[in-house]
Parts: C-alpha cells; structure tokens; sequence
C-alpha cells in the first residue's frame, strides 16, 4: 500500500454515552500520512473517546472516520490490520514476563513462527527493556510499562500508531525515551502517529500539528509554530518582591496590554511594538521593587487559554474537581 493510503480523516465525528455526556462532540480533523499529530487536552476533553472510535473500539454516535482510507464502522478489520494502538490503561499480565507478552501479542497478530524470537528481541531492544525482558511484568516500573506497551502496538509493523497519553505520570527519563522512539518511526518509518496528551511541551516539541481539544471540540489547530504565532505577542510577567505592591504593579503593567490570569506573578499580553525596556522604566518610575521580571514567548498554554479563557493547567484542575464531585 503506498504511503498516501496512512492518513486519518475526521468529519463531524459525535460520540454520545448513553449515560453521560457528549465527549465527542462534532469534531473535524485531518492527518496526513507519516505525520504526528498531537491530540491536546485537558482531563476529560474527549481524547481517549476519539481514540476509541478512531481505533473501532467504539462505534461512532454520528459523523464519519477514516483511518488508512477505511471507514471504521463498514470496515473495522481492514482498520485494525492497519493500526497499532496503546491505550491510557494499558492491559499487562503481572505475571507474564515483557518477552511472553510480545510473544503471545506476536501469535495473536499472526507473525510467523520462526520470525516471533527475533522480532521480540528487536522490540524489546528498541524500547530499551533488553535487560527486563525476561523479568516479570509486576517488577516493572510505570516508565517500562508504557514502554512495554508500547512495544505491544508496533509488534505486527503498523503503519498507523494509536498512542493515548503514552508519557502520563512518567519520570522525565521515560518520557524523553518514548519521545525519541516515536520521533524515529515517523522519521525512519513513516508511520503516522495519532498521539493525545496533556502536556503542552509534549505537543510543541513532537507534534507536526497540534489539535486542541476541550469540552469534545477542537477549538485550535495548525503547527505548534502558528498557533503560537497567532497569539503573536509575548508576554510580560513580574514577581513584587512585596507582596503589598502587588496592586500597583498590576495598574502600571496594564498601559502595556492586556492583564492576564495567573496566580503566582503579575502578567500582561505585550501590545505590538513594545518590550521589556519599556517595562523597566516603568518600574523604576514607580519606585516598586521586582523580584523577578520576564519576557516570556507565547506558548500552546496562551492559545489554550486565548480560544477557551483558562489555562490548561486550570481546566486540568477543574476536571479533577468536578470527577471528585461525580464521585462523592
Ligand atoms: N464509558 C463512559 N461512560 C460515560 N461517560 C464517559 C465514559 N467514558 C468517558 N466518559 C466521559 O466522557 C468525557 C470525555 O472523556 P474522555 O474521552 O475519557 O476524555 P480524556 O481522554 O480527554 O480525558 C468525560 O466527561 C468523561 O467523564
Ligand atoms: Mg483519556
């Protein structure tokens, strides 16, 4: 099959739950073949929803799926002979060692016999568990886990690779191994890669395009470049030194721009054409004293906050307060 068949395209996708609420709530997307495409969100924006329906797990309430050119509903086999997915809670058999996951995986997805050996050592080599490959699967850490799983989804060579939150409470060492392994099967392999994640720095750094996702809608999507370039302006954050000061800073700060929510330091949106000198002079004109002062480029957290006015870091917070609630 040629390259040009691996894209995933999106129309309208609406996925209800029978009892809860509309996760997926009319979204369009497009991924074009041996791209990666970063899925971002807030805790219950609806991205694990989407992988499910895009990797046949869960039949869509509306709208339309392709994935590799194949309709997910009319045709889940020829889909899942196509894709590779690990899923957030990854399945693992604590007593099963990495190499009898890999080999079983191997027997199910139809790898032949006398290649099995071979190929579980290559993954396991590839995902760094070549030392921990044959120690049971209880042993390993949340890191090997997701690395192991990862292993699992690319043991048939998929040419579509389903990854949902794959570096989530990860240790930085891990997440920067998984990074480097999905960087070289796009790079090496052209595989395309549908990744979800909450984290900000993991869409800038591996994404090609970036879809924001809050409240089952995309509500920004383009490179992580132009999306920051939207946002255009840098802004300028202070820390008072006194606490007491805090008022003041915030009512000089705002002839520069717009005041912008955050809780630690007092901050503004630059308008065009001004910088940090212009803010040093201020400062010194009041006669208040800075802790600290910074000049700080737009990131995806200000496109976040700029399309649904909270920051990624808030609505994280108030999911987890509203799944407390749920629960209590
Ligand atoms: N099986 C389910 N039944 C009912 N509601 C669900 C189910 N799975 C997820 N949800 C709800 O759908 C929304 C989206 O969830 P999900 O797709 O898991 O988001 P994310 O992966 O972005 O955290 C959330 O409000 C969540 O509580
Ligand atoms: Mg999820």
């Amino acid at each position: 099959m040629s390259a040009a068949g691996n894209g995933i395209e999106v129309e309208q996708l609406v996925r209800e739950y029978k009892k809860g609420p509309r996760a997926v709530n009319g979204i369009d997307l497009q991924v074009a073949p041996g791209e990666i495409y970063g899925f971002l969100g807030p805790n219950g924006a609806g991205k694990s929803t989407t992988v499910h329906v895009l990797t046949t797990l869960l039949p869509p309430t509306s709208g339309t799926a392709r994935v590799g050119g194949h309709d997910v509903v009319k045709e889940g086999p020829k889909v899942r002979s196509l894709i590779g997915v690990a899923l957030q809670e990854a399945a693992l058999d604590p007593l099963l060692t990495g190499r009898d996951h890999l080999r079983l995986q191997a027997t199910l997805q139809g790898v032949p016999k006398e290649r099995r050996k071979v190929h579980a050592d290559e993954l396991l080599e590839r995902v760094g568990l070549a030392d921990a490959g044959d120690r049971k699967v209880q042993g390993y850490s949340g890191g090997m886990k997701r690395r192991l799983d990862l292993a699992l989804a690319l043991v048939h060579l998929p040419r579509i690779l389903f990854l949902d939150e794959p570096t989530t409470g990860l240790d930085p060492q891990s997440r920067t191994a998984m990074w480097e392994e999905v960087a070289r099967l796009r790079r090496e392999e052209s595989v395309t890669v549908f990744l979800t994640t909450q984290y900000l720095e993991e869409a800038d750094v591996l994404a090609d395009r970036v879809g924001i996702i809050d409240e089952g809608k995309i509500v920004a999507e383009g490179t992580p470049a132009a999306l920051k370039a939207e946002i255009g302006r840098p802004s300028v954050h202070a820390i008072p030194e006194h606490e007491e000061d805090r008022e003041k800073i915030a009512g000089f700060l705002a002839q520069f721009g717009e005041p912008l929510a955050t809780t630690r330091d007092v901050a503004v949106r630059l308008r065009a054409g001004l910088g940090l000198t212009d803010i040093v002079r201020a400062v010194d004109a009041n006669g208040v004293r800075i802790a600290d002062l910074e000049l700080r480029a737009p990131t995806l957290d200000d496109v976040f906050l700029a399309k649904t006015g909270r920051t990624l870091e808030g609505a994280q917070e108030e999911a987890e307060a509203e799944q407390e609630e749920r629960r209590a």
